[in-house]
Formats: C-alpha cells, structure tokens, sequence
C-alpha cells in the first residue's frame, strides 16, 4: 500500500469526531426531540475502532482496537453502554501499557504472536445462534459480545471445528438460520468459505483456489448460490515476491465473480468476468430465473494517485479513495454472462436493508451519503427503491452533523420490508455532541422519529447490527 501519511503526522483518522474515548460508560439516554416509539425493542449495536493506546508507527483507520457502542430499548426507555471488545491482544496491550502492534501502513511484524497485525474484532457485528459476535476485516476470531452490557465473554471456536478465522461480513439467512462466512489471507489458502448452522455447529468449510491472494471484505448469498469475489485491486504479487505486503491496483484485470452452491466444493464455483472494480460492501443478492442478481457499492478508481477529479473532494484513507456507486451485476447462468449497470451517481457506502430478506430479492436498502469531506463523513442517509428507478429519497443531518451506518430496525410485530426504524450515530463534529438518531425508515426525509442525547462523545465507527428483544432474551452462553 503506498504511504501517505507520514510517520510524524497524525492520521486524520485520530482527529475530530474519529479521536478515540476511553470512558465506558453506562447511562440512560435524554430524549431532545420528538418522543421513543414502543414498538422499538430490542438491542442496536455498533462496532468500530477505537485505539487503546497511542499507536506505535503510522496509524490506520482499521487499525485500532474494537469498541462497541449499543442502545437498548426497552419499554419506552433507552440505555447507552460502551465497552471495549475484550480481545486477547487488548490484554496483551493492557498488561504492557503500551501498543505492541503496528498497523497495516507498517510493514507487517511476522515475530508477533497470533500474526503480523492485530486481532481487534473491530469491524462488524452479526447476532447468529444466540449470540453476538464481533468480527474482524482481516479475517480473526469471533469473540461474543453479551448483550445488553456488552461483556466479552471469549472466542467462538465452534467445538474446536474452526481452523480459520471469520472475516468480517458473514451473511446471516434468516429464513434458514444458517451463516456463510469467509476467510482471506495473503498466504494459502487465499480464500476459505463456509457455513455455520442456525445451532451455531460449523457444517462445512472449502478452500477457495485463487491464483493469489486477494482483498475481500464482504460476500453475497442467495438461497442457492454464495458470492465470492475476486477483484482488481489485491495484494501486489511483485511486492509479495520482495517479502513486502502492499495493495495495488490493476485495472487490466478483470474482476470475477465466484458464485458457490452455499454448501458446494471449490470445483463446483462458477466464475462470472466482470468489469475492473473494487467494493467493499455488497447490499444485497437475489435470484431471478436464470439469473442471479446482485446490487452492492462499486468503487472504479481505488487509488488517490489514480485520479485527478477536481469536480470535488473524495474522501479517502490513507492512499485509498472512496468513490461508491450503486451498481448491479446479472450473473445468467445459462449463458455464463455477466451484465451490469450504475444504479446511481451519489457517492455513499455503508449500506444496510432489512436483514429479514437477506439473500431475497427486496425493494429497499438505505446507503450512508458521503460528505464532500478527505475523510469519511456521511451527512445523510439515502433510501433507495429498486422497484421504482432506484428513485431516491434523502434524510440529511443537521449542518455540521455527521452520521454513521443506519441499521433496519422492524417495529414490534412487523414483517413487511421496510416497516420499521432506521437507528444511528449522529454527531456534531465540532462539539462532539453525540446523538441517537431514529428515522421512520417508511419516510426517512422527515424530522427524525427520536433523538437521544449521549453523555458522552461517540466517536465514527464502523457497523452495526439489531438484536430484537425476543433474541437478546433467548442468548446462549459460551
Ligand atoms: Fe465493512
């Protein structure tokens, strides 16, 4: 990865409303406007990194440890909590009083013990067989989070079956209870796929081939096919070659898609060429006849260097840009063709639709709006409609206010698509006024539902997950 940052400069990632706390905090959250629905019960969960202790070398944004901010709501009352995630390398840390691990704009340290960077468990957050897991963007150990008070209570090794770690952005099938997940790695096997049953047993586990080692971050799933993705941007193999780690990026390569029978082998992947891209984020996936569809946020140009836009400001991090576009590929798999198409041209990521109807077709998904900004600010929300033109409808925060990913929240007793809330983290950049925002997901334009001041500063995170109140009741232990 080409290094922007200098070693001497702080990242923009540890400024503003990204600097890190270091108060956990338990309290009851104000209502400042409008009033909390009743029919909002249930745990909202976000994860992100949070930096316990100065970082040794140059910092990224993926870097740092992770930490989770959670709302319950219960009865008409709501209660903040944040914790840190309690990962055996924040031990390790703690025990030092000190970072011991630099971060992935180093070259990687092979002599740490359990890997060259840091298990944080600091990226995402899916609640599959009574509990909650943390999971981490590199591919690291599940580590379960009890809700409501957010105690670590330790990995998830599944009866001793993993033998690899969970990336972030396993897919969670509701109608079957079942979880597809991966693992990437810059060393064979490069990719790992498989599935944990709606009892939380890990049935099945292939190794992908990949002609070297790539970049996932996310899949998709339908009720017959799962989504690997091989991109355009991956690990440079010159500079594996030399022992160096860095990403590049490499436009004259396809991007493919491998679409997997969810409990199929490594030679039953059917591979789709696609135009050159990078995604971080899928949104969704369905099937359609002979076609699989899938919708996610496409980035053209990965790299800063890579692109003079003067037209506007980009965020980026580190030597990464982050242009998202709401894009569709048809996979037919008759003709073993791919189509595709822009949905949209607004820049936005972090997109989250009603999980109920993960892996089926849906109408709706609600993107995190990036503000002209060089970091990565979202000043609004965009809902899109995937039946109607993709026409759009915007709710935008208060000038100055920046948001971070919406999660779908149903209202008790809902079973249609988007019938429900949309909850987030919304802060005053300025001031660090933190509040929680809650949207009616039906009209996401209009003056939010609630909004609930936090005692304290809640600083940008990552994603998040909801946990109705049935399930938080229902959780297993370790
Ligand atoms: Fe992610």
């Amino acid at each position: 990865m080409t290094v922007t940052t200098d070693r001497n400069t702080r990242s923009p990632y540890l400024a503003g409303n990204y600097r890190p706390t270091h108060t956990e905090l338990t309290c009851d959250l104000e209502v400042v406007a409008g009033s909390l629905p009743a029919d909002l019960n249930g745990v909202f969960a976000r994860n992100g990194a949070n930096p316990r202790f100065e970082p040794k070398g140059r910092y990224h944004w993926f870097d740092g440890d992770g930490m989770i901010h959670a709302v319950e709501f219960a009865n008409g009352t709501a209660t903040y909590r944040n914790r840190y995630v309690r990962t055996a390398a924040l031990a390790r840390e703690e025990d030092a009083g000190e970072c011991l691990w630099t971060g992935i704009l180093e070259q990687p340290d092979f002599a740490q013990p359990g890997g060259p960077y840091k298990d944080t468990a600091n990226t995402d957050l899916v609640f599959h067989a009574g509990q909650l897991l943390a999971v981490w963007w590199l591919g690291g150990e599940p580590h379960v989070v009890r809700l409501p008070d957010l105690e670590t209570l330790g990995v998830q090794n599944y009866e001793g079956k993993r033998t690899r770690g969970l990336s972030a952005h396993p897919k969670l099938d509701m109608h079957t209870g079942e979880l597809m997940w991966f693992d990437h790695k810059p060393f064979p096997p490069y990719l790992t796929y498989g599935v944990i049953s709606p009892d939380g047993e890990l049935v099945h586990q292939v190794d992908i081939d990949l002609p070297g080692p790539r970049l996932q971050h996310d899949l998709a799933i339908t009720p017959n096919w799962s989504i690997l993705l091989d991109m355009s941007m991956m690990f440079d193999p010159d500079a594996l070659a030399h022992g160096k780690v860095r990403l590049g990026w490499f436009p004259e390569k396809v991007t493919r898609f491998g679409l997997i029978p969810r409990f199929g082998g490594n030679d039953d992947v059917r591979w789709f060429d696609a135009e050159a891209m990078f995604m971080y984020h899928t949104v969704n996936a369905w099937e359609e006849g002979d076609e699989v569809v899938l919708v996610g946020c496409r980035i053209d140009e990965p790299f800063t260097e890579s692109v003079a836009d003067p037209s506007r400001i980009v965020p980026a991090i580190a030597s990464l840009r982050l242009a998202p576009l709401f894009h569709e590929w048809r996979f037919n798999l008759r003709t073993g063709r791919c189509t595709e198409r822009q949905l949209d041209d607004a820049l936005a990521e972090f997109p989250r639709m009603d999980n109920r109807a993960l892996g089926r077709k849906t109408r709706y998904s609600y993107h995190q709006r990036c503000a002209e900004a060089p970091t990565l600010l979202f000043d609004g929300v965009i809902k899109y409609d995937y039946d109607n033109g993709c026409r759009a409808e915007a709710h935008t925060y208060p000038s100055g206010w920046f948001g971070g990913e919406t999660v779908f929240a149903p209202r008790d007793g809902s079973t249609a698509e988007d019938d429900g809330y949309l909850v987030t983290f919304v802060a005053d950049e300025a001031t660090g006024t933190s509040e929680v925002f809650v949207l009616d997901a039906q009209r996401i334009a209009d003056e939010p539902v609630c909004r609930l001041r936090v005692a304290q500063r809640v600083p940008t995170g990552y994603h998040t997950w909801w946990v109705d109140a049935a399930s938080v009741g229902a959780q297993r232990p370790l």
